[in-house]
């Protein structure tokens, strides 16, 4: 397999990484490199079908962790298959807003699932596809609920099964990312409190010096 670069932004709720991952797209595109943005849940189109179970409200309480961890891995394995693996293959760079570090701190850390009993579907669907950087932008989790509740407000929209999590649910979450990043080689941890620029500029420095190697 012939292997572009594969690149993911991880993070709690509100923590910037979907604008960071918008403007390294456009940091590639204008360097003329081939690269998709992309996302899970949702990145295809059943993956959207089944985001709207996952981020639905109205699920809250009913849908069982061991679902919610299953519907994850289904929407991932329809990913990679249909999107990820084919681009990769055929050299872009692809850009995931969130993957499978996501599971691990939300559906391991945060509902205290014990995620060995479904460790070997995990293992089969990311089959050895590890991302080469990932990016964990960390904020706090007031900042977090914060934000959240602002960007609710303004759009007028309302908050995801998630958003409306306790606080120890999202410090949970947050503390498995961080025990995450101290693991694993791949990870960069950038403070989400710093504006968008300076995080963005150092997220070209980092990919830079990748893309030099
Ligand atoms: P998003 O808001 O970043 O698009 O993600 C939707 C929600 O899904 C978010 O609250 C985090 C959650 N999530 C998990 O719980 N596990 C996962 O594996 C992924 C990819 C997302």
């Amino acid at each position: 397999m012939k292997k572009g670069l594969f690149i993911t932004f991880e993070g709690i709720e509100g923590c910037g990484k979907s604008t960071q991952a918008k403007l390294l797209k456009n940091y590639f595109e204008k360097k003329g490199i081939d690269a998709i943005l992309t996302l899970e849940p949702g990145g295809t189109k059943i993956g959207q079908r089944i985001r709207e179970i996952l981020v639905n409200p109205e699920f809250k309480g009913i849908l069982h962790p061991i679902t919610e961890a299953l519907l994850y891995q289904a929407d991932r394995n329809q990913h990679l298959k249909e999107k990820i693996i084919p681009h990769l293959e055929k050299n872009f760079v692809v850009i995931s807003d969130r993957y499978q570090y996501s599971t691990v701190a939300y559906q391991c850390f945060g509902r205290n699932l014990d995620c060995s009993k479904i460790e070997w579907i995990f293992k089969n669907v990311v089959n050895g596809i590890e991302p080469d950087i990932v990016f964990l932008i960390d904020i706090d989790v007031e900042t977090s609920l914060n934000r959240v509740n602002k960007r609710a407000e303004n759009e007028k929209i309302e908050l995801s099964r998630f958003e409306l999590e306790h606080v120890n649910f999202h410090k949970r979450v947050r503390d498995g990312f961080l025990k995450l990043a101290k693991e694993k080689e791949n990870f960069f941890v950038l403070n989400g409190k710093q504006s968008i620029e300076e995080i963005h500029k150092k997220i070209a420095s980092i990919v830079e010096e990748k893309l030099s190697v």
